[in-house]
C-alpha cells in the first residue's frame, strides 16, 4: 500500500539554487531533496559566482555576445537575451536576501574576469565561496517561508502520469517509505551528470536522475552530448575532485608542464584565458603526452592565497601542496552539462505538467559550451521563471496510470559506468570508443533495467556518436571540424531503437 499526499502547488525535485529559486517564486511549494539542504548539490560548491552586466562599462548585450560566442553556434538567442537582461536584477535580489557579495568601499560589486568574458563581470563572495554563501542565504529564506515545505532525504523513484501523458506528480521515497505525491506540476531541478564520470567536480550523487526520469516519461531531451570539462580540477586523488577556480587564471596564474614550460601559447592566442574547452583539451594533451599539467599561482597570487582563495587553499593543503610556493597538479573534470530536458523560457518541458530548471534543463542559453559563471545565474533566473509558471498550473485531475518504481543501479555497476564514461565519452571522443561504451551501457541496462543514471548516460553517448563534428564541449578526434550548427533534440524511443541497432 502506497501512501498518497495531494499538494496544492508544484512539487520540486532538487534543492540547489534552481530548485529553491523555483520554490520561492512559486510561493507555495513542496521541495523534495535527496540530501540535507546545502549538501549534495553543485550550487553550494560553486567557486565562481554570478556573471551579470553590473559594471558601468558593461551591458547585457555585451554579456549576451560573449555567451553566444562561447556557445559555439548552438545558443538560443532569445534565451540568452532574457538571461543577460535579467542578470543584474537576479544578483541584486540575491544580495537583498543576504547573499554577502564582495563589495568595494563605495558599495559596488567587486567583479572578476573569467575566461571568454570581455569584461570583468563575475560577482563573487569571499573570493571562491560564492556557492556556499549564496545557498546559505537562499536556504535561510526558504526555511523562513511557512508556505514552502522541505522534505530532506526524499528522492523521486518515478514520475506519475495520467492516461493522457500529463505529469500529475511523483512517486517518491521519503524517509524510506514510498509515497505517491500528487501535485499541480513537477519541477525537475536535479542538477547535472557529473557523478556519471569517474573524474568530476560535482557531488557524485548528481548523476543525471532528472534527465533519466524525464526521458523515461517521454519528455524531449536537448543536446545531451554537450558535457563541459573544467580544465583545472585539483589532481590529488579525491573523488569528487576539488576545483581550482578559473579566477586563478583570471588573476594571471600560468599553466605549466612538469618541466615548468608555460604551454598554453602552443594551443591558443588567449593562452590561459582561452575558451574552457580549449584549455581542457590542452591540459588533456599535455597529460596524455606524459608531460603533466600544473597551475602555477605562486607569482600571481602567492601569499594572498589563504584569504583570496580559501577553498582552493584548503583543498591544496589537505594534500600537502602549498600553492603559495608550489604548482598545483590539475586535471580536466566533468563540471557542467549543457544538455538537459528541453524547455521553453518558462521552464516548461514537452510533457504537460512537467517543468525543468537549472543544470538538468536545456533552455538553450548554454549552447555547446557554457560561459563561466553563467550557471548560477541561469539557475536563479530560469528557476524563478519555472516556479512562477508551475504555480499557475491547474489541478492535475487524472489518476496516475502506473505506480512502478524505477530500478536502482547497484554501486559496483555505477562505478563501472563512471570509469567507462570517463574513458570513452570524455574530453576527446571517437566512434570506436563511443560504440564500445554504448555496448557496455546496453549490457548494464539488460542486467539492471532502466535506471535513470543509465538512461542519462545512454542519451549522452548516443548523441555523441551521432554528432559527427567537433563543437564546444564535444570533441571528436575522428571529426575534428565543425559541421552546420544544429541542436540535438531526442526522445527516448528513437534512442532505444539506436541502441537495439548497436547491440545487434
Ligand atoms: C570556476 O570558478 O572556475 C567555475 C565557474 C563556473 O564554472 O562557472
Amino acid at each position: 500500500m502506497v501512501d498518497r499526499i495531494t499538494f496544492d502547488g508544484p512539487v520540486i525535485l532538487g534543492a540547489g539554487l534552481a530548485g529553491l529559486s523555483a520554490a520561492l517564486a512559486a510561493k507555495t511549494a513542496l521541495v523534495l531533496s535527496p540530501t540535507p539542504l546545502a549538501t549534495g548539490c553543485s550550487s553550494a560548491w560553486a567557486q565562481g559566482g554570478l556573471a551579470a552586466a553590473l559594471a558601468g562599462d558593461d551591458t547585457p548585450s555585451l554579456h549576451a555576445a560573449d555567451t553566444i560566442a562561447a556557445g559555439a553556434g548552438l545558443c538560443d538567442g532569445e534565451a540568452v537575451a532574457l538571461l543577460t537582461r535579467e542578470g543584474p536584477a537576479a544578483v541584486r535580489a540575491l544580495a537583498a536576501i543576504g547573499a554577502p557579495f564582495d563589495r568595494k568601499p563605495d558599495g559596488d560589486f567587486v567583479l572578476s574576469l573569467e575566461a571568454a568574458h570581455s569584461k570583468a563581470r563575475v560577482a563573487r563572495v569571499g573570493g571562491d565561496g560564492a556557492g556556499a554563501a549564496i545557498m546559505a542565504a537562499v536556504i535561510a529564506t526558504v526555511r523562513a517561508t511557512p508556505s514552502i515545505t522541505v522534505r530532506e532525504n526524499a528522492r523521486a523513484r518515478g514520475l506519475l502520469q495520467d492516461e493522457t501523458g500529463r505529469v500529475v506528480g511523483v512517486l517518491a521515497e521519503i524517509g524510506g517509505d514510498l509515497v505517491e505525491v500528487r501535485a499541480k506540476a513537477v519541477v525537475l531541478a536535479t542538477g547535472g551528470v557529473g557523478g556519471l564520470y569517474a573524474v568530476t567536480t560535482t557531488p557524485t550523487q548528481v548523476r543525471g536522475e532528472g534527465l533519466g526520469l524525464a526521458a523515461l516519461a517521454g519528455a524531449e531531451i536537448a543536446d545531451p552530448e554537450f558535457v563541459q570539462f573544467h580544465p583545472t580540477a585539483i589532481d590529488i586523488g579525491r573523488d569528487p575532485a576539488p576545483l581550482a577556480t578559473e579566477a586563478l587564471r583570471g588573476e594571471g596564474s600560468i599553466l605549466r608542464n612538469t618541466d615548468g614550460r608555460a604551454f598554453m601559447a602552443d594551443y591558443h592566442p588567449a593562452r590561459e584565458l582561452a575558451p574552457r574547452d580549449v584549455v581542457a583539451r590542452a591540459i588533456h594533451a599535455e597529460r596524455a603526452a606524459g608531460r603533466g599539467a600544473f597551475l602555477d599561482a605562486t607569482t600571481a597570487v602567492g601569499g594572498h592565497f589563504p584569504h583570496e582563495f580559501p577553498a582552493v587553499f584548503e583543498a591544496c593543503q589537505s594534500a600537502g601542496v602549498d600553492p603559495r610556493r608550489e604548482m598545483i597538479p590539475v586535471v580536466p573534470a566533468v563540471h557542467y552539462h549543457m544538455g538537459g530536458v528541453a524547455t521553453d523560457l518558462d521552464g516548461r518541458a514537452s510533457l504537460p505538467g512537467l517543468y525543468a530548471a537549472g543544470e538538468c534543463a536545456s533552455t538553450g542559453v548554454q549552447g555547446a559550451n557554457r560561459l563561466a559563471s553563467n550557471s548560477l545565474l541561469e539557475a536563479a533566473v530560469f528557476g524563478a521563471r519555472a516556479g512562477r509558471a508551475a504555480a499557475l498550473e491547474g489541478e492535475a485531475g487524472g489518476e496516475a496510470v502506473s505506480l512502478a518504481t524505477l530500478p536502482d543501479l547497484p554501486d559496483e555497476a555505477f562505478q563501472a559506468l563512471r570509469k567507462a564514461m570517463s574513458r570513452d565519452a570524455g574530453v576527446i571522443r571517437d566512434a570506436a570508443g563511443l560504440a564500445r561504451l554504448q555496448g557496455e551501457i546496453v549490457a548494464l541496462e539488460a542486467a539492471h533495467g532502466p535506471c535513470p543514471p543509465l538512461v542519462a548516460a545512454r542519451l549522452i553517448v548516443d548523441a555523441a556518436l551521432a554528432r559527427q563534428e567537433s563543437r564546444g564541449g564535444h570533441y571528436r578526434s575522428d571529426f575534428p571540424e565543425q559541421a552546420v550548427p544544429a541542436r540535438t533534440f531526442v526522445t527516448l524511443d528513437p534512442v532505444q531503437a539506436g541502441l537495439r541497432h548497436a547491440a545487434e
